[in-house]
């Protein structure tokens, strides 16, 4: 399996992942992992650009992971530009080796008669449910630091940090990086995973890399093209903290 970080090699699949790092691996080489949602902008490069600094090949995930989204968030909206994303990765000084964008990571399972997923947002035991559990019940194993997931966006986004440690815990086993980059903009998504590496015992090092901001000082997102001029200003002074745009 050739890579080159000229051209980044796209892998779809979980076991063409694996494949691929355990050869890297075989050759001596360290793995920096930087986990996306795609819809890059410069803040992700940064990432990309610390990952680079850090081990010797770079695997970047794009993957928009159901299990972090609550139905009534913008899972279906969610803003892409793989191509785009691609063209942006291209030009990090050394590139990245492996862009990996699974079609999925989930097993959904089959629908059984009597069971009640999602639509209010609720399952039948009155428990938040994401969009996961909506498509199917054929994933029920979920990592959860229970403390620290509860304060902050915790309370307003019940399922969001279960999902997000439990995407990452998938992509730590499927890619077993030597070092991983997230951006401390999101910080208590940051703590959240320094404390799954620390408590499950991943011998992986955890970086979190500054915020990057835009002209006017707003914290750069993907999710920022939702927002209107006058929400920019709004944001930006924090005076409006509504639930979707909490981070992306
Ligand atoms: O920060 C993000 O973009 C996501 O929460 C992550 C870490 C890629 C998990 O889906």
């Amino acid at each position: 399996m050739a890579a080159s970080a000229d051209e980044p090699l796209v892998i779809t699949d979980k076991a063409e992942m694996r494949e691929w790092s355990s050869s890297m691996r075989r050759q001596g080489r360290t793995i920096g992992l930087v986990p996306t949602m795609g819809y890059l902008h410069e803040g992700h490069l940064s990432l990309v650009r610390e990952a680079r600094r850090r081990g010797d090949v770079v695997v970047v995930s794009v993957y928009v992971n159901p299990g972090q989204f609550a139905p009534s968030e913008d899972l279906s909206t969610y803003p892409s530009d793989f191509e785009g994303d691609l063209r942006k990765l291209k030009a990090v000084p050394g590139g990245v080796e492996v862009v990996f964008h699974p079609h999925d990571l989930y097993d959904y399972g089959q629908r059984q008669a009597g069971d009640q997923v999602g639509g209010s947002g609720v399952n039948s035991d009155n428990v938040s449910v994401s969009c996961l559990e909506e498509k199917g019940l054929g994933h029920e194993t979920w990592v959860r630091a229970e403390r620290l997931e509860k304060g902050m966006c915790g309370k307003s986004r019940p399922v969001f940090f279960r999902g997000v440690a439990t995407v990452v815990t998938k992509l730590f086993n499927i890619v077993e990086p030597d070092v991983a980059v997230f951006g401390k903009k999101d910080y208590q998504q940051w703590r959240i995973i320094r404390r799954l590496v620390r408590d499950l015992d991943f011998s992986i090092q955890v970086i979190g890399s500054e915020v990057m901001r835009d002209h006017d000082g707003l914290a750069l997102s993907s999710r920022n093209v939702y927002l209107s001029p006058e929400e920019r200003e709004k944001y930006h002074l924090g005076i409006v903290h509504k639930q979707v745009i909490v981070k992306s």
